[in-house]
C-alpha cells in the first residue's frame, strides 16, 4: 500500500497567518489537529526558532506523523489527547502561555481512506467513525439510540431533511437484527430516500455518516469547549487560526472569536474606560474561503471557512466565552 496522503487546506494562507505570532525564537505552536502533519510540517520549515507541539486523539495519525517530522528533532512534540485538554497540554510542557494554535477540523483523508475505520460509506466496514480509540462506535449509536435522538442527530448535524424518517426505519431494522457493517445501512438508506431526492442532495449516505461521526466524536461539544481554552492559550502577539468544514463548527468560531473582540461598553459612553478595551482582535475578516483553483487541485477545500484572531493586550476581561446557546 502507498503512504497515506493528506493535502493540507489552504497551506500558504494557514502559515502567512500564523507567521508573525511564531517569528521569534523559541515561539510554539499547538497544532490541535496534527493529522499527517502537513501544516506543521510546513510551519518547522519556513519559520527556522520555532517548535511545534502537534495534538490527535488518533494514535495512528500521531506515529505517522511522529516519523515525519523526525528530522525536526526536539523542535517537535507529540501528544496523544483531545484538543479541549489543550490548557493541560501546554502547562504539562511547561509553558505559561503559546504563540499560535491551530484547529484544522474534521477528519484526514487517511482516515477516510482506511476501510477498517468506518467512515466512508463507499466500501462495506465495521460501522467504527471513532477518531480515538475509546468511547462508543457509530453502530453503537444505532443500535441504542431512541428515534427520537437519532432524529436529531440526522437533523442537526447532517442537516438530513428525511431524518425522522431514516431513524424510524434504523430502530425498525435493528429489531431484526443489529447494525454492525456500513452497507446494511446504505442499502437501508437508498430505500427510505426516494429517487427524485438521489438526484439532487448527493449520495444518500452522505449526510448520515457526516452525522454519525459527529456525534460519535461528540465533536461540537469537545470543540464548544477547545475555542474558548485556546484564545485564553495566547499570549500577546500570539494568534488562533482554525479551519472549519461545517456550518455549525464555523458559527462557534465566529461567536468565540466575535465575544473576545467586542467592546464591552454602553453605547452611549463617550469614551472608553481603561481596562474595557478587547485583548483581542480579528485578523481575517469574516470567513475566507478557498478560491476555485485550490478546490480543483484539492476537493477537501470546498467547504473550508478559515477564521484567525491574535491577542493584542494582556487580559483585562475574561470574556471569551461563546456565549449563549447550545450547539
Ligand atoms: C483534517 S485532519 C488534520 C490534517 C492536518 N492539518 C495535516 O495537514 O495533515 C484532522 C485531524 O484532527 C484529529 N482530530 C479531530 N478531532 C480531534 C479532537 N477533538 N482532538 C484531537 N484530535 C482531533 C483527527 O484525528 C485528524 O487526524
Amino acid at each position: 500500500m502507498s503512504s497515506p496522503r493528506h493535502v493540507p487546506v489552504l497551506l500558504d494562507r494557514v502559515v502567512a497567518l500564523l507567521a508573525p505570532a511564531l517569528d521569534h525564537e523559541g515561539a510554539v505552536l499547538v497544532d490541535c489537529t496534527l493529522g499527517l502533519g502537513g501544516h506543521s510540517e510546513a510551519v518547522l520549515e519556513r519559520i527556522p526558532g520555532c517548535r511545534v507541539i502537534g495534538i490527535d486523539r488518533d494514535p495512528r495519525a500521531l506515529a505517522l506523523s511522529r516519523e515525519r517530522l523526525a528530522p525536526y528533532g526536539d523542535r517537535f512534540t507529540g501528544v496523544q489527547a483531545v484538543y479541549d485538554e489543550i490548557a493541560d497540554v501546554v502547562a504539562d510542557q511547561g509553558l505559561p502561555e503559546v504563540a499560535g494554535v491551530l484547529f484544522d477540523l474534521g477528519v484526514s483523508s487517511m482516515q477516510l481512506d482506511l476501510p477498517e475505520r468506518g467512515f466512508a460509506y463507499a466500501v462495506d466496514a465495521p460501522l467504527d467513525m471513532r477518531m480515538g480509540d475509546t468511547g462508543p462506535t457509530a453502530a453503537d449509536v444505532l443500535n441504542t439510540y431512541s428515534a427520537a435522538e437519532l432524529a436529531r442527530v440526522l437533523r442537526e448535524y447532517g442537516e438530513e431533511k428525511l431524518a425522522r424518517r431514516i431513524a424510524d426505519a434504523v430502530v425498525r431494522e435493528r429489531q431484526v437484527e443489529p447494525f454492525s457493517t456500513s452497507a446494511r445501512l446504505v442499502e437501508l438508506l437508498y430505500d427510505v430516500i426516494p429517487a427524485p431526492a438521489r438526484r439532487t442532495g448527493g449520495h444518500p449516505a452522505k449526510r448520515t455518516f457526516q452525522a454519525l461521526r459527529m456525534e460519535v466524536n461528540d465533536e461540537l461539544r469537545v470543540l464548544q469547549r477547545a475555542m474558548p481554552a485556546a484564545v485564553e492559550a495566547i499570549g500577546v502577539g500570539g494568534r488562533v487560526v482554525v479551519e472549519s468544514y461545517h456550518s455549525l463548527e464555523d458559527r462557534l468560531v465566529k461567536r468565540t472569536f466575535a465575544a473576545a473582540t467586542r467592546l464591552d461598553v454602553p453605547d452611549d459612553l463617550p469614551f472608553v474606560p481603561e481596562g474595557a478595551e478587547p485583548s483581542y482582535r480579528l485578523v481575517t475578516r469574516g470567513a475566507e474561503q478557498a478560491t476555485a483553483e485550490e478546490v480543483e487541485e484539492n476537493p477537501r477545500a470546498a467547504s473550508v471557512r478559515l477564521r484567525a484572531i491574535e491577542r493584542i493586550r494582556a487580559n483585562a476581561r475574561p470574556n471569551t466565552s461563546s456565549g449563549k446557546g447550545a450547539v
